[in-house]
């Protein structure tokens, strides 16, 4: 083959050969350096549910860096693989096959949206491989999966918490309901949301669907409007509810919107503005919450990653939850005898008041976690703490 050598080119190969040479030098070196600990994190990182996997990833590698810095586990580094599922379930399946038969992880944290849990959990439990989700509420996540974990509350306590909220802290007595009827998380919130608030009194005026994905609300939003209800109970993901909100203050609806921890993103008022003020919704964690612990992390979190501006970015419930997901695993590894999968998922059932950033964990025997839930509002655009609301002494 002639190849026309141009002066650039051979020195491009000077570089090549010299780089090939230090990397031999170095090989001892190399071989003697302990081999990393996979984990691997399934999440959305594009897509309309975004921000989730952005932030959750980033939790997660802060805690990483932590445990790293400290000398990892007994020496090894821990290392987080990270595929996109673009908010998808089918690729959700996918990344998690990938993680456990190529990647071949120890363990998988993810991912965020109920629905793709319930995919993603599928494949860790055929597989043996021990899967913890940061931040997936509905209750059939874990159900008869015994790999699989979370280190949050469920939804028939934040159904809970909505209803309570509403009816004794705002006190209403009645309240609309719109949900994502594609999305098991919505359908699944809508239940226990209604189900408490008639509980304690109050009423449904209106029980209405749209699916993930819709832009046209009008017709629910009309039909809500004549319903007579004080507030509407928006159990969805960020960017409809953003849209949601800019709809009806189109059709002049002045009523607050009421939702759980799907609204926890930076978008929700980026989309939403002065549409989504004064709306509340149920959450994991508040950053401005009076706890060190929190402080302490939002601060980490703030210089570790600033915005395009430079400005420390506040991290959202799903970087605590990456964070306290990591930490949660990271506890068990040490405790585990080996990282065997079946070793692992013990250790990981007994972990026991740790003390997260989002609360208290401690895996029950459904392998959810008990904690308190908060009720944040929307002030000048930011989430700003309400309420803090303790699981019933009989919470199922
Ligand atoms: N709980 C939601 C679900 O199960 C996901 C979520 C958690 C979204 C926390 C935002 C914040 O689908």
């Amino acid at each position: 083959m002639i190849q026309r050598c141009t002066r650039r080119s051979l020195l491009g190969r000077g570089f090549l050969l010299a780089g090939l040479l230090a990397g031999l030098a170095s090989t001892p070196t190399l071989a003697a350096a302990p081999e990393p600990v996979l984990i691997g994190h399934y999440a959305s990182m594009t897509g309309k549910e975004a921000t989730f996997g952005q932030s959750t990833d980033n939790g997660i590698r802060l805690a990483i860096e932590e445990i790293n810095a400290k000398g990892g586990l007994n020496g090894r580094p821990l290392k987080v693989i990270t595929y996109d599922t673009k908010g998808e379930s089918k690729e959700a399946g996918n990344a998690v096959t990938r993680l456990v038969t190529s990647d071949k992880v120890v363990a998988v944290l993810g991912e965020v949206a109920s629905g793709l849990s319930l995919a993603g959990g599928q494949v860790c439990q055929q597989y043996g491989v021990p899967m913890i989700s940061p931040s997936s509420t509905n209750p059939r996540v874990t159900v008869g999966r015994d790999m699989v974990f979370r280190v949050c509350f469920i939804d028939p306590f934040q159904g809970y918490v909505g209803a309570k909220f509403a009816k004794e802290n705002l006190k209403l007595e009645k309240v609309a309901v719109l949900f994502d009827q594609t999305a098991p998380y919505s359908k699944g919130l809508r239940d226990e949301f209604k189900k408490h608030f008639v509980a304690l009194g109050g009423m449904i005026t209106a029980d209405l669907e749209f699916s993930g994905g819709d832009n046209d609300f009008s017709a629910q939003l009309s039909n809500i409007r004549s319903s007579g209800a004080q507030a509407i109970y928006v159990p969805g993901y960020y960017t409809e509810v953003a849209n949601i909100a800019l709809q009806a203050r189109k059709l002049g609806i002045t009523i607050p919107l009421l939702g759980g921890d799907g609204w926890d993103s930076e978008q929700l008022t980026k989309i939403g503005g002065q549409a989504i003020e004064g709306c509340f919704y149920s959450n994991h964690y508040a950053p401005d919450q009076a706890s060190d612990l929190v402080k302490e992390f939002v601060d980490k979190y703030g210089k570790k990653f600033p915005d395009s501006q430079g400005n420390a970015q506040v991290p959202d419930g799903l970087a605590a939850l990456g964070y306290d997901a990591a930490y949660v695993l990271f506890e068990a590894m040490k405790q585990s005898k080996t990282l065997d999968g079946k070793d692992l998922r013990s250790a990981i059932a007994a972990t026991k008041d740790y003390r997260g950033v989002t609360g208290s964990i401690t895996m029950d025997k459904n392998r959810d976690a008990k904690k308190a839930a908060v009720v944040v509002e929307i002030k000048d655009g930011k989430p700003v703490w309400r309420a803090t609301i303790d699981p019933p002494a009989d919470a199922k």
